[in-house]
């Protein structure tokens, strides 16, 4: 059945079970026909991109080395109370040395892509000014090694690591225009191998978290009057930076975003809550994707902030709104939406009952379907040229067996079952293109410091010793044969 699937003929797994077994019962095969049971339904476009991702500083240490400048994590990590343990990035998986190490890993999964960022603070130590050649070097070197074993470049330019030096951070309007020269430079000195370019990591995380409600770095909780001011330099950062990226490389480079959209389960399979579901998507992401994909602020958002709204100046908005040639999402959790005519907007967001399932960290409920809805609002919403998922993956709590191995059946389980509902979106025809799995190995996670792993490979912090785990041989199997199975 190569090139059709099951629901295309309208069989379901029972009925061609049932087919299989009738045509088998006419011949001496009868008791292994199910065994050669068609699985094609199952499989993956064969240009699907399969990678890894992870980021500068959950990963790099090296913090003082090549000229580095001080960034907002390094004061946020070293302040008491605020990291796990009192644990930093300072040392962290020591890709800043190992980085050949990282990718023998990519190459030993069989992977063809990875996700990096770049540390901003490597590059231009005091945010902006003169560029530090020793930092351009190192992503040299990374980008170099990576197409030598066949694995292409996907750069973020920021994923969180904010040089401090920049006068009021996110606070400050400037840091938007000094991230877009930075961006610019470093997109011009990568792109005669670098095709692939996302802005920023999470939007969502680098303002509301870390200036409303103050769990990640810098921890301010600002009235919502300047976090709204923030987001609004945020998405602009994000603008300035695709005209600056687009300004600097040649056609054929792609530009995107990384971003974590709330997305949503419908309650049940029917159109009134599949409506629902786009427009909560639309609603509750108002201030960040919606204004990037529609080149404005919608009117619930600006009507609901009132005088609390941000600050736009002219031009701004088309800056925002500048097309984009893919859309990286990082998936993780989602709550269900069902329609609700009570409701002014029409739909309303259900907690998370209390026993349901998720894994280590408190945020995240294990909830499969949500990249298969996110995906399909996404892309009924605003029809994105390519999707890719950036991210996806869990904390596990590991545990190293006698042999030496991480046996993490609980992180393939939730992998498995989310990529069943990521094949569907791509057998659908949804555009995903690619999928990347946070993270290739265990690394500093933000406040969590190294209380929650994410890796597929395990990272002993003392030795450095990278091992895989049961969830990177699963990986591995599925990237040979393009199919779950
Ligand atoms: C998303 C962030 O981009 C990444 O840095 C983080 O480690 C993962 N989520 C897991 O929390």
């Amino acid at each position: 059945m190569t090139g059709i699937n099951r629901r295309e003929l309208g069989m379901g797994l029972g009925a061609a079970a049932l087919g299989a077994s009738l045509i088998g019962s006419t011949t001496a095969t009868a008791q292994t026909a199910p065994a050669a049971m068609p699985r094609d339904d199952l499989s993956f476009p064969p240009d699907f991109l399969w990678g890894c991702a992870t980021a500068a500083y959950q990963i790099e240490g090296g913090v003082k080395e090549d000229g580095r400048g001080t960034t907002n994590w390094d004061i946020f990590s070293h302040t008491p109370g605020k990291v796990a343990n009192g644990d930093t990035g300072d040392v962290a998986c020591d890709s800043y040395h190992r980085y050949q190490d990282d990718i023998a890993l990519l190459k030993a999964l069989g992977v063809k892509a990875y996700r990096f960022s770049i540390a901003w603070s490597r590059i231009f130590p005091d945010g902006k000014g003169r560029p530090n050649q020793k930092g351009v070097d190192y992503y040299n070197r990374l980008v170099d090694g990576l197409l030598a074993a066949g694995i292409t470049p996907h750069a973020t330019l920021f994923h969180w690591d904010l040089p401090a030096a920049l006068p009021g951070g996110w606070q400050n309007r400037d840091t938007a225009y000094a991230f877009a020269d930075y961006a610019g430079y470093m997109a011009g000195r990568l792109n005669d191998r670098v095709k692939h370019f996302m802005t920023v990591n999470e939007l969502r995380c680098f303002t509301d978290l870390s200036y409303m409600t103050g769990g990640k770095a810098p921890g301010l909780k600002l009235p919502m009057g300047e976090v709204n001011q923030i987001r609004h330099h945020g998405v602009l950062a994000h603008g300035l930076g695709v005209q600056a990226i687009r300004t600097a490389t040649k056609t054929g480079t792609q530009v995107g975003i990384a971003d974590n959209p709330s997305i949503f389960v419908p309650a049940i399979e029917t159109p009134e809550h599949i409506d629902a579901v786009k427009k909560a998507v639309r609603e509750e992401n108002a201030m960040f994707l919606t204004a990037i994909l529609e080149g404005r602020y919608i009117d619930s958002y600006l009507t609901a902030q009132g005088k609390d709204a941000p600050k736009v100046r002219d031009g701004d908005m088309k800056l925002i709104g500048a097309p984009l040639d893919f859309l990286s999402v990082n998936v993780y959790t989602g709550n269900t939406v069902r329609a609700d005519a009570s409701q002014p907007s029409g739909y309303k967001i259900l907690p998370h009952p209390g026993q349901a399932p998720r894994m280590p960290s408190p945020w995240l409920y294990v909830t499969p379907e949500v990249i298969y809805w996110g995906m399909r609002a996404i892309s009924e919403n605003w029809k994105p040229k390519a999707l890719y998922i950036s991210e996806n993956g869990c904390s596990a709590d590991d545990t190293v067996a006698a042999d030496g191995k991480v046996y993490d059946t609980d992180r393939v389980m939730y992998l498995r079952n989310y990529m069943t509902h990521l094949q569907r979106a791509s057998r659908e025809g949804l555009p995903v293109k690619g999928y990347f799995v946070w993270s290739l190995m265990d690394n500093f996670e933000w406040e969590d410091g190294y209380t929650k792993l994410f890796g597929i490979h395990h990272v002993d912090f003392k030795t450095q010793k990278r091992t895989p785990k049961l969830s990177a041989d699963w990986y591995r199997e599925l990237v040979r044969t393009n199919k779950l199975v």
